[in-house]
């Protein structure tokens, strides 16, 4: 199974077998990492295309299982299966038999039967994927469990960011907001801290507890954030999740806007060329200013864009691609 592109030459290093599922990134390699880059790269080539499609992973059943609503990451996983010519069945828990009682494992071993190769799954308990990687030969990608991890999103995250600045290494990268609930800052620290960027984590206290220090003892924490801010070459605002929060974020919607809301003047702190990234979805007018999401500096719909050509990578590597 090989890509027909000049970008496949480019895949020297075989895609590591301890990566049969994608669980997050903290046992990834920054060559795995270069990896799932240099194929994103043969994928946006087909992408660039009229027609959209090649028969790469012809005769593969990709599943989509989700215990949780999503816009991106499902619709993303779905045309990227499709573009490769993968069959594409989506299983969502409100009308499947989890409403009847099923299990998840259960659940997985019946997608196993029906012939998944691979299984997308997101859930909203932290380690769900795990669990159900534990219980099958077939590959899982987390698609977001919980707070734990959200490693395709920070795997596009890190492309968006290296295809403008064409390198990571050295990098000032702020991230500002809800850090307490986020599987996205999680995977991120692991993927940029990989790749020998420095994170800088930035919210409210009762969001940005300072356990985190010992948790990830190697990134800066900042309540302040303009310091936080200060020289930044990326800065990633956070969705606030109001509905995984029990009132601990300890302030009112008006003083997180006050205190942390990336504005143009805050998002001026930053350097000049700085990125702003917002993984989605924006609480519109809470996270960022109207003037900054929709302004230059703005990568989020290339973030966006680049996921489709993410999960195309992924895909085709766990089924064998780059072997
Ligand atoms: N970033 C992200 O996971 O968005 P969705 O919830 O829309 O998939």
């Amino acid at each position: 199974m090989k890509l027909k592109t000049e970008a496949r030459e480019t895949l020297s290093t075989p895609w590591p077998h301890r990566h049969r599922h994608i669980l997050d990134l903290d046992d990834f390699s920054p060559g795995d990492v270069e990896l799932v880059f240099n194929t994103a790269e043969a994928m946006k080539e087909i992408l660039s295309r009229e027609i959209k499609r090649v028969p790469t992973l012809r005769g593969k059943t990709v599943v989509t299982l989700f215990y949780e609503p999503s816009t991106r990451t499902r619709a993303s996983f779905e045309l990227a299966a499709k573009n490769l010519s993968a069959d594409v069945v989506s299983v969502t828990s409100t009308t499947s038999s989890v409403v009847k009682g099923e299990s998840l494992v259960d659940t997985i071993r019946t997608l196993e039967s029906l012939g998944a190769d691979v299984i997308v799954l997101r859930h909203p308990c932290s380690g769900a994927p795990n669990l159900a990687a534990q219980s099958t030969s077939v590959s899982i990608i987390n698609a977001g469990d919980g707070w734990h991890a959200h490693p395709t999103q920070a795997l596009l995250d890190l492309y968006t960011v290296r295809e403008v600045k064409k390198k990571l290494d050295g990098l000032k990268v702020v991230i500002v907001g809800d850090v307490l609930h986020s599987r996205v800052a999680r995977s991120n620290i692991w993927g940029f801290s990989l790749m020998g960027a420095d994170v800088v984590l930035c919210g409210p206290p009762p969001l940005l507890p300072s356990w985190w220090g010992k948790a990830y003892p190697w990134v800066r924490l900042e309540w302040d954030v303009e310091r936080a801010l200060d020289g930044a070459d990326v800065v990633m605002a956070l969705r606030l999740q109001l509905e995984r929060q029990g009132g601990e974020a300890g302030l009112s919607l008006r003083e997180y806007i006050q205190s942390y809301q990336i504005n143009g003047p805050r998002l001026a702190l930053a350097k000049a060329d700085a990125l702003l990234l917002h993984p989605g979805p924006v609480n519109e007018g809470i996270e960022l200013s109207p003037e900054v999401s929709q302004g230059s500096q703005s990568f989020i719909q290339a973030q966006v864009s680049n996921g489709v050509a993410i999960r195309m990578a992924l895909l085709y590597l766990l089924c064998g691609g780059g072997a």
